[in-house]
Formats: C-alpha cells, structure tokens, sequence
C-alpha cells in the first residue's frame, strides 16, 4: 500500500445514457441520468483506492450545494480531501456527459468557474509524507512552481504527469516528472501522426522519464527511461458500455503496477487490461470484481 497524493480538478459528472448520438436540435429522452464524482486525477484516485492504496487529493473545491455532494463522493470513494481549498465565489466545476448507448462513446461538455489550486496552498501541502504525486497536466501559471518544490524536496518518491492537452509551457514540466503519461489528443495537437514519433522527440527532452502514449484501438506505445520504444496492443473486449475515464483507468493501473515493481512494458500491459475492464461497465466501482455473464436463457426454469 502506497500513500498517493493527486493534484488536478475535482469536478461533477452528470451522466445521460442515450439510446443513440442526438442529432443537432434534436429531442431526445435520456434512459439514466447519474451524478459521478469526475476528473482525471479524482478518477485515477478512485482506482487506486480500489488497488489498497491511501489516496489524497489536492484540489480546489465551490461553496455551492454541488460541491457538498462532490465532497460527499469523494470519501465515499475513499479519497482523502484534507488538502482541498475551498473558494466562496465561483461554482462547481461540472460536466454534462451524453453516453451513447451505441458503442459507449462518451461526450463531455465541461463548464468551470473555479480557480485551480494555487501555488501557496501546495507549498504548505507535507509533500513527503507521500510515496507517490500524479499532477494533471494543466494550470500552468502554478504547476511549474508545484513541480518544482516537490522535485526539490522529494528524495525518493516518484512523480507522474498526465499530459492530455497542449497548454503553453507545458513542455517544460517533463523533465520533472519520472513518468509521463501522453494522449493522443496531444500527439495530434503538436502534430504528430503516431507516437513513435512523439515518444522518439520526448525522449530527448526529458530522457530521465519513463514515457507512456495510449492511442485508443491502436494500443500503447511506451519507452522506458533511457531504453527503446516499444508496443502494446489493446485488450479486445467482447462489449464497449462506458468509455468515460478509461484513460484516467490506464493511469492508475500503470502507477500501480509501477508501485509493485513491474518493469514498463508488464506494467503498461496491465494498465490495458484494467482499462479494458472498465470500459466494459458503467462507472468505476467494483473494478477488480470478474465481470459476470449473463445466463444463457437455457438455464432458464420454465414455469408452466
Ligand atoms: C474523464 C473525465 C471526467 C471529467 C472530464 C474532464 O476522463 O475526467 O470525469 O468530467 O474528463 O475533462
């Protein structure tokens, strides 16, 4: 069991099941709606609390109704939130998910009016009481400064960055970080065309760092710090019901994995295999449980 502490957003998910994709100006009926704690880092939390570890998350956090549900859900899902900072103005920061029935395809419409944890809140943070820091990519005018202490003050304890999107100045978090987890998405906004070629140019920009892009159906592609590209393919799943989070899934099986002293390439087939469980069900909870079949009308007692 590993102390983790997360830095990234906290925010609520409100989840439509839809038979289809709407069409634009469409009416369409959803067949659930469901609140769920979200956001990368909280949604990684969540997995790694379910895998036995201590999980903590530093966040900003509203003063509205929403964020006493948001702060409810996140102890449900044993995520310590003794390091949130709390603001008086501004709203819950949420986001308005259609999934589509179809193929659990998922569509996020975010909207935020909350600042992101500042620079003086993490300074006081007891950063090495923890064994493991994952930052979410983003607020650059405080993650530099975050990132910075913690690579000062921390001896021994391993420091993961997720890199979804391009942001201005984001590049110069990566030789900070022992592990670094890419996107797509943010291979194809620098413009790359595969992640070979973005892992080949990364690795010489942070050469210290283990580096890991999944790439959808396509599979993972990840070079060990100092060693050579190499690719995983996906785990094939007999049926696709929810893809939100999948990624931030793959994230935290990958910490974990690392925390159990699997060498990359185990710990990236790992990784996969638990996204791919997760994508085979609604939500995160229960993730180590076996998914059940459902039983062959066969065994089926008839009544007369
Ligand atoms: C899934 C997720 C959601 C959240 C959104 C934020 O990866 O973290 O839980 O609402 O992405 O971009």
């Amino acid at each position: 069991m590993a102390k983790i502490l997360g830095i990234g957003n906290a925010i609520l998910d409100v989840i439509l099941t839809t038979a289809h994709y709407p069409r634009e100006d469409e009416e369409l009926r959803a067949s659930e709606r469901q609140f769920q704690v979200g956001g990368n880092v909280c949604n990684s939390l969540y997995v790694l609390s379910q895998l036995g570890h201590d999980t903590t998350i530093a966040t900003t956090i509203a003063s509205d109704d929403a964020s006493k549900q948001l702060l409810n859900g996140l102890k449900a899902r044993q995520i310590q939130t003794e390091h949130t900072q709390r603001f008086i103005q501004g709203q819950t920061p949420t986001s308005y998910v259609i999934l589509n029935q179809e193929n659990g395809s998922r569509t996020i419409t975010h909207f935020r009016d909350l600042p992101e944890l500042s620079f003086d809140f993490f300074a006081k943070i007891e950063i090495e009481e923890y064994d493991w820091l994952h930052f979410e990519g983003r607020n650059l005018e405080h993650l530099p400064g975050m990132m910075n202490i913690a690579k000062t003050f921390l001896t021994h304890q391993p420091i993961s960055l997720e890199v979804e999107k391009a942001r201005d100045g984001i590049e110069q978090l990566f030789p900070q970080a022992n592990l670094l987890i890419f996107s797509h998405h943010y291979a194809g906004q620098k413009g790359y065309k595969d992640a070979t070629s973005l892992l080949k140019d990364i690795k010489t920009q942070a050469p210290n760092s283990h580096l890991v892009c999944a790439w959808g159906k396509d599979g993972a592609w990840f070079c060990p710090a100092g060693g050579n590209i190499s690719h995983q393919s996906i785990h094939e799943i007999p049926q696709t019901i929810d893809t939100l989070g999948a990624g931030d899934t793959f994230n935290a099986a990958l910490i974990d994995a690392l925390i159990q002293k699997q060498d990359l390439a185990t710990a990236v087939d790992t990784a996969s295999k638990l996204a791919a469980r997760k994508c085979q069900q609604f939500g995160f909870d229960n993730l180590l449980t076996e998914i059940k079949e459902k039983q062959p009308l066969a065994n089926v007692n008839q009544v007369n």
